[in-house]
C-alpha cells in the first residue's frame, strides 16, 4: 500500500484527535530522537513521542533485546505460570525502589496501573471490614488516565467532562502549582493545606486513598509542585492512616532527573504507578507497585479476599525483555546535559520574548507559557520539530540522547519564533 492511499483511507480514528480537521503525519521510520515522515522529512521528537522514549528511537540494544526473548518465550498466560524476564524486571527494579515497595502487579498501560491502584486501595480496606472508605482523594489538574476510574480522579483534568456522571466521588485538593520566582508559593501550598485538613477533619475515616502525580502534573500542563509540599500532605494522610498512590507513569524513569520523583520526598507512598517509559517507548507494559502491608492484606484462605484484576497481555515476557535492557541503558545514562541546556535556553528566550511566562524546569522537562501557544503547532511542525502545546503551555522533554547542541538549536529556533 503506499504512502498516499495510508492518509487518503481515512480508516483509522487517532486518539484526542478531532479527525474532522486532523493533519495527520505519516511516521515512516525513526532513528535516535528523529521521526521521518514519508518524504524523509526529520521531526525532532522533543516530546519523546508522548513521554514513552527514553534513549531515542530504534535503539539497537533494545531491539536485540526483544528480537532474543521472541524467539524464546513471547508470552505465556500470567495467572499460574510466571517467567525469568519478569521476576528479573522486578528485582531490578526493586534495587531502585525504597525498600518498603517491594510488591509488583503487572498489566499494560498507565491508566490500568492506576485503576489497579485505585481497586486495590478500595480493596485493601473492604478486605479489613471497611467497606466505607470508599471516597477518593485527587489534586486540581491532576490527570491519571482515560479508564473510567482513572477519569474520576482526574475529573478535573476537563478532559472528560461528559462523562462525568458516571464518576465516583472524589475531593479535589487545590494543586500549589509554582514556577521560576513565584511569591506567592507559600500561600498556595497553605491553602491548599488547609483544605485538605478540612477534608480530612470531616471524611478522614471515610477516606480510601489520595492519588496524585508527584512534583510535576503532566497533562494538564507540566505544571509543577515543591517536593516538600509533597511531603507534607503524606505525612497528613500516614496520620489518618490514609494510602497514598503515586502516579508517576510521566514521571518515572529519570524524568525529573532522579529515578523516579519519589526520590526527591522523604515520605514515601503505599503504591506507585509506573508505565510509559518502562519499556524504553518500544512496547506497552506497566506496573502497579506497592507494600508488604498492602500485598498481606490480601492474603487469605477464601479465594475472595484475592485481587480479581488482570489483562491478557499482563507481564508480556518480550515487554519484560525491553524493560530490563531499557534499565540497564538508563543506569548509564547521565541526564544533566538536558538540564543544563533548559536552563540556557530558557534564560535565553527571557530576554528574547518576553511575553512568556511562568518558566519552569525540572529535570529533563522545561516549560513555559504563552498567549496563543496552540496555533504554533503547524509551526513547529513545519520546523522539523515534534511540540505539542498543552493549552497555553509549550514544553519540551526530550528523549535522553539528545544532545545539548541540538537543544540549543531548539531554543534558537523558538526564541525566533516567538518574538
Ligand atoms: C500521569 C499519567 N498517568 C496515567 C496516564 C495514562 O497512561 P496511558 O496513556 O498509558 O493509559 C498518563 C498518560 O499520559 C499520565 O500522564
Amino acid at each position: 500500500m503506499s504512502m498516499l492511499s495510508l492518509r487518503d483511507k481515512k480508516i483509522i480514528w487517532h486518539p484526542f484527535t478531532q479527525e474532522k480537521t486532523a493533519d495527520i503525519v505519516i511516521a515512516a521510520k525513526a532513528k535516535g530522537c528523529y521521526i521521518y515522515d514519508e518524504n524523509g522529512k526529520a521531526y525532532l521528537d522533543l516530546i519523546s513521542s508522548w513521554w514513552v522514549n527514553l534513549h531515542g528511537h530504534a535503539h539497537p540494544e533494545i531491539a536485540r533485546s526483544i528480537y532474543e526473548q521472541s524467539m524464546q518465550l513471547e508470552h505465556v498466560i500470567f495467572a499460574d505460570f510466571t517467567h525469568e524476564p519478569a521476576v528479573k524486571l522486578c528485582e531490578e527494579l526493586k534495587e531502585l525502589l525504597p525498600p518498603s515497595l517491594n510488591r509488583f502487579f503487572f498489566s499494560d498501560n498507565g491508566s490500568t496501573a492506576v485503576e489497579v491502584a485505585l481497586k486495590m486501595s478500595y480493596q485493601y480496606w473492604c478486605n479489613q471490614g471497611q467497606e466505607n472508605r470508599k471516597i477518593f482523594l485527587s489534586f486540581e489538574g491532576g490527570y491519571h488516565g482515560d479508564t473510567f476510574g482513572a477519569m474520576s480522579v482526574g475529573h478535573t483534568s476537563k478532559f472528560h467532562d461528559v462523562f462525568k456522571s458516571f464518576f465516583f466521588k472524589v475531593l479535589s485538593v487545590p494543586y500549589p502549582d509554582t514556577w521560576d520566582d513565584d511569591l506567592n508559593v507559600e500561600e498556595k501550598e497553605q491553602k491548599a493545606l488547609n483544605i485538605l485538613d478540612q477534608y480530612l477533619e470531616e471524611h478522614g475515616h471515610k477516606i480510601a486513598a489520595l492519588i496524585l502525580e508527584p512534583l510535576v502534573q503532566g497533562a494538564s500542563g507540566m505544571r509543577m509542585c515543591r517536593a516538600n509540599f509533597i511531603n507534607d500532605v503524606i505525612l497528613r494522610m500516614r496520620a489518618k492512616g490514609i494510602l497514598v498512590i503515586f502516579d508517576e507513569v510521566m514521571t518515572g524513569f529519570g524524568r525529573t532527573g532522579t529515578n523516579f520523583a519519589l526520590d526527591q520526598i522523604n515520605a514515601k507512598p503505599d503504591f506507585l504507578c509506573l508505565s510509559k517509559g518502562i519499556t524504553g517507548g518500544f512496547l506497552p507494559l506497566a506496573l502497579t507497585v506497592t507494600t508488604e502491608n498492602v500485598y498481606s492484606a490480601f492474603l487469605h484462605n477464601e479465594w475472595k479476599y484475592a485481587f480479581a484484576h488482570g489483562h491478557s497481555y499482563t507481564a508480556n515476557p518480550i515487554a519484560c525483555a525491553a524493560a530490563i535492557t531499557s534499565l540497564k541503558l538508563l543506569k548509564k545514562t547521565n541526564l544533566t546535559h538536558i538540564n543544563q541546556a533548559h536552563k540556557s535556553g530558557i534564560s535565553y528566550l527571557k530576554t528574547k520574548c518576553p511575553d512568556i511566562k511562568h518558566t519552569r524546569i525540572l529535570g529533563t522537562i522545561s516549560a513555559f507559557e504563552i498567549d496563543s501557544a496552540q496555533k504554533l503547532k503547524p509551526q513547529f511542525l513545519a520546523e522539523g520539530m515534534l511540540i505539542r502545546p498543552l493549552g497555553n503551555t509549550i514544553y519540551l522533554l526530550p528523549p535522553y540522547c539528545i544532545t545539548a547542541e541540538e537543544l540549543n538549536v531548539v531554543y534558537e529556533k523558538l526564541g525566533n519564533m516567538l518574538r
